[in-house]
């Protein structure tokens, strides 16, 4: 009997290799703004009879491309330019929007055609993703009509070369990615303080010591060392070469020199192009390097001139983008020509802005007068509003979106890559145990997803004045092209959504439906990607009316889940989850889902319970702005947060403490409260400085119990959970107030020493 079942499903596939034939669907990522299909009409079918035919200017190109797509993804062998029924190709759409395209579909023929080149690109693109990518012999491509252009006409993503190298092989990839996912702006950090990458040939050094670290510091901050030299730069040619086969996928090249501060990789080949003229190594830890590009020196200005210059002869972008993120004035301070230039030109504190950030604003106009005279256009980090500069120069606003709104509002065209939403160098999962190294941060799929690029504030004229968004990566932790591509992939995908299609066609439902036929693409293509939307995302609810977790699990469409109680590993045997499920005691809870029979990862959750797990919990003081989450349930919901202090485990509170009551439903013995604290001193997250317990029997009139408080914060404890319990005579009641304290200001070693620290708690456990 089994013998014969395998030779039927030998034979099946075997069949299936010979003759498969599946259905093409238009519902790709990103969704095109109409599709109309014609019911009753014949489809169009793809197989090796099929041929590509290219009309006009570009078009050659295009049809061996989209060849190659279709065989890369179906194993068909199309023709180009040969007999058979024709995919046909050509720039002959009438539209405004350059990067329109039309495609028609019928039994005798597909027509794409764009408003220009790269309009038929993306029709090929959506050709492409409609198709199943497994092997058949030949597709049915429904009959109707796509019509189809992007919603804005910047569509960009930036990675960061400077803090690990990526070969030229990898930088391709990564264009081939963007070009996956209609994307047209490629912003490659080229320099940073720990390496410069790109070849100047005026400034030999930038490569031959600037691009070269000796080692690279372990973890966030400094303390141990890995002892590698960590190097690597592109040539010119190199860069021509990408920036060739980037315009060949219809994407511009942004080069960015980042400057004046993030400039330590070349003070360090150069030292006089610094404050102090000393020599210095390629910085070798993380964050922004005090060590700026001098701005009272000539020979700086002949510097930023003549690198500007050879970028500009490489790159042939409109836009040239030269950072200004970030930029200490500790030496300029200090510095007899920084402040003899702000002397000679007579620069003045303006507002909250000292005469050295002023400074920065003429740097920043140097760099934006020799661009211009090149006809280019200058693009900064939104910290150029930080200076007069004039409004045809462009703001990349990253640090949230007020610098988008204040750009905007001068004048300026702006581009959103805000930290909120579009930091694809943060985590995207809660469970950061399972995820590679990040920096910080939390941003997954859905809320890359739910981001709008247009600030509510701009409206009109002004809203005409976002160009676009782009996602950055930076790349501190991120070791491997393998880890870029999980870090980008899908975020990548509801990036492509948020820019291409109109917003009232948006839904992340609909997404979540439509991104299997992505996943499925990646892995023909041998793309790493995040998973976690087949995880399975859980809601955990206390209901203190049935003193029970409420849970609620879901997952992609067409997915079931199994789960288990009791720490043992689920399987499709295990229990099925229809949709309710209640917790009232100590549980392991382990959960997958499937399709195909292949899991997704598994989900585990540990349910721990005391006297005040699931009750009534109701706090009495107002969260940090973002960080209230769910709100008191998290302290009584079984579940102890993780190292991250954003995933919503934990409630934050800064310039206040957290004040919480708890109703144990009824009068209950006790003697120990018990609560954690999240550390994540960088970010100025610290522990409680101490607590309070009171106690009630009516909710009205309380005593309070307990109190202590904890000393100033361990220097070496960077981050993780601190576990706090106070104990106190047994007493009985039905309510308990814990009031934890928080830090009124940071101590004074720290970066930002005096300003308020948060406290983030949660669990709150009685005894
Ligand atoms: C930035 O993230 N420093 C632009
Ligand atoms: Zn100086």
């Amino acid at each position: 009997m089994k013998t014969f079942s395998m030779t039927i499903l030998a034979l099946a596939s075997a069949m299936c290799l010979l003759g498969c034939s599946e259905s093409a669907s238009y519902k790709v990522i990103p969704l095109p703004n109409s599709i109309e299909l014609s019911e009753n009409a014949a489809p169009f079918v793809i197989n090796s009879g099929t041929t590509i035919v290219a009309e006009g200017e570009e078009m050659e190109r295009n049809a061996n491309m989209l060849a190659k797509y279709i065989d890369e993804l179906t194993g068909i062998e199309v023709g180009v330019n040969t007999s058979g029924k024709p995919i046909v190709l050509r720039a002959s759409l009438a539209s405004e929007n350059k990067e329109a395209y039309r495609m028609s579909v019928c039994a005798d023929s597909i027509v794409i055609e764009g408003a220009s080149p790269a309009g038929v690109f993306y029709g090929m693109q959506t050709l492409r993703k409609s198709l199943p990518a497994t092997d058949v012999s030949s597709v049915e491509m429904p009959a109707g009509v796509i019509d189809d252009a992007p919603r804005f006409g910047y569509r960009g993503a930036h990675f960061d070369v400077s803090r690990h190298f990526y070969t030229i092989d990898e930088v391709k990839t990564f264009i081939d990615m963007m070009a996956l996912h209609n994307l047209n702006t490629f912003h490659w950090h080229l320099t940073d303080d720990q390496g410069w990458r790109i070849e100047i040939k005026k400034y030999p050094k930038l490569i031959e010591v600037g691009s070269n670290r000796k080692e690279t510091v372990i973890g966030r901050l400094p303390g141990k060392w890995d002892g590698k030299p960590h190097g690597g730069y592109y040539t010119q040619e190199q860069a021509r070469e990408v920036v060739e086969y980037a315009a060949e996928r219809y994407i511009n090249v942004i080069p960015e020199i980042d400057m004046p501060g993030h400039m330590r990789a070349a003070i360090a080949s150069y030292p006089q192009l610094g404050c102090t003229g000393k020599q210095m190594d390629v910085w070798t830890e993380w964050g922004v390097a005090e060590d700026v590009l001098c701005a009272g020196n000539d020979s700086t200005m002949a510097f930023i001139k003549d690198v500007l210059n050879e970028i500009m002869d490489i790159f042939p972008s409109k836009y040239i983008h030269i950072g200004g993120d970030e930029c200490p004035k500790v030496r300029w301070k200090e510095c007899p020509k920084c402040q003899a230039r702000i002397r000679a030109e007579k620069i003045t504190p303006k507002g909250k802005f000292s005469a050295e950030d002023r400074l920065q604003g003429n740097v920043t106009r140097f760099a934006y007068d020799v661009i211009k005279e090149r006809g280019r256009v200058m693009i900064g980090w939104d910290e150029i509003l930080e200076s007069d500069i004039p409004s045809d120069a462009i703001v990349t606003s990253w640090r949230g979106d007020d610098g988008a709104v204040e750009g905007a509002n001068r004048g300026n065209k702006v581009i959103l890559s805000p930290n909120t939403h579009l930091y694809f160098d943060f985590y995207q999962s809660k469970d950061v145990q399972y995820e590679p190294f990040a920096i910080g941060g939390y941003i997954p799929v859905e809320k890359v997803y739910s981001f709008e690029p247009i600030p509510a504030e701009l409206t009109g004229d002004k809203a005409d004045l976002v160009i676009g968004a782009q996602a950055n990566l930076w790349t501190e932790y991120i070791l491997d092209f393998a880890q870029v591509q999980y870090m980008e992939l899908p975020r990548m995908a509801a990036l492509a959504e948020v820019l291409w299609t109109q917003p009232d066609k948006k839904n992340f439902d609909c997404f979540k439906d439509r991104i299997p036929a992505l996943f499925a693409i990646y892995d023909r293509l041998g793309y790493n990607y995040a998973k976690h939307l087949a995880d399975i995302t859980a809601t955990y609810t206390p209901v203190p009316e049935k003193k029970a977790l409420s849970v609620d699990f879901t997952t992609l469409k067409g997915r079931e889940i199994h789960y288990t109680l009791d720490g043992s590993e689920p399987t499709e045997k295990s229990a099925k989850y229809e949709g309710e499920l209640f917790i009232t005691d100590n549980a392991i809870v382990k959960a997958a889902s499937y399709a195909s029979g292949k899991p997704s990862r598994v989900l585990c959750d540990t349910i721990t319970v005391n006297k005040a797990t699931f009750c009534k919990a109701v706090l009495n003081s107002t969260p940090a702005e973002g960080y209230a989450f769910a709100g008191a349930p998290t302290f009584v919901d079984g579940i102890t947060g993780t190292q991250n202090y954003r995933t919503g485990r934990w409630v934050g509170f800064v310039n206040g403490d957290c004040d919480v009551t708890i109703d144990l439903g009824a009068e209950t013995e006790f003697g120990e409260v018990g609560f954690n604290c999240c550390v994540f001193q960088c970010d100025g997250v610290v522990d409680a400085s101490g607590v309070e317990v009171k106690v009630s029997s009516d909710g009205k009139e309380f005593v309070a119990v307990a109190s202590e408080t904890y000393p100033e914060i361990d220097r070496n404890f960077e981050f993780g959970s601190l576990h706090h319990s106070v104990k106190f005579d047994t007493c009985k009641a039905r309510y308990v107030n814990v009031v934890v304290k928080s830090t009124k200001a940071l101590p004074a070693w720290h970066a930002f020493s005096a300003s308020p620290a948060f406290v983030f708690v949660d669990e709150i456990s009685v005894d």
